[in-house]
């Protein structure tokens, strides 16, 4: 086996990564119950916020990783799961983004009266579906950083704090 690399990213990418994940449980947990939920302007107006913090924070973070990975080792690893690796991670971007811009888009039909009807339907079930796809994305995520601890080759230990892998001496 050939030497292991020892790989890590820079604190400031470390916490978004795993701060992220806590935004994202704060946003599940405080999900809107109800549609009606949002007659409360109050109620609205926290929603329509934190959702545009949640893409400023998403967009910052993804201009910032970009760089950052560009800067870390290359790796020694099959050209087609580099591709998965990267469609699962771009994936996790695009569906949580759209996540936040269906709720500004229901949020903006329900200020302006659009209480009801297909078009209000169609954008809350587009709502539950990017949810839905970005759960799974990150199942697909968690197993396939999970495969790389097993592999040992550096890229858990990148980014998680716990189970490092001893690097070669
Ligand atoms: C980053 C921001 C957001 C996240 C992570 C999020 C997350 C969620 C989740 C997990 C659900 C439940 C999906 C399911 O049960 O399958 C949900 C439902 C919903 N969300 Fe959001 N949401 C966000 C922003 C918004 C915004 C800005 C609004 C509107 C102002 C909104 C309005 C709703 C409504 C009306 C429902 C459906 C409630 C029902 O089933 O009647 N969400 N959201
Ligand atoms: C559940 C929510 C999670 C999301 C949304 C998420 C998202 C991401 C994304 C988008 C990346 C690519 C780098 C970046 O742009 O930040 C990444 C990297 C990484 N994540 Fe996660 N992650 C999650 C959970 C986890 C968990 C639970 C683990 C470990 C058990 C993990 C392990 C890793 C590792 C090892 C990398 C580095 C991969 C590389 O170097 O290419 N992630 N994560």
């Amino acid at each position: 086996m050939g030497a292991r690399r020892v790989r890590s990213y820079s604190l400031l990418a470390k916490s978004m990564h795993w701060v992220f994940i806590g935004v994202f449980a704060y946003a599940v947990i405080n999900q809107v119950d109800e549609v009606e939920e949002l007659e409360h302007f109050t109620r609205l107006m926290k929603e329509v916020l934190f959702a545009i913090i949640f893409l400023s924070l998403l967009l910052f973070r993804f201009i910032y990783m970009r760089s950052a990975r560009a800067a870390m080792p290359q790796l020694d690893m099959p050209k087609s799961l580099i591709l998965l690796a990267r469609t699962v991670h771009l994936g996790m971007y695009v569906s949580l983004a759209l996540i936040a811009i269906t709720g500004l888009i229901i949020g903006g039909l329900y200020y302006f009266g659009v209480k009801d009807g297909l078009v209000l339907e169609g954008i809350l079930l587009s709502h539950e579906i990017f949810f839905w796809t970005s759960v799974n994305l990150m199942g697909l995520h968690i197993a396939g950083a999970i495969y790389h601890r097993l592999q040992g080759d550096g890229v858990w230990s990148a980014m998680v704090p716990i189970l490092k892998e001893e690097p070669d001496k």
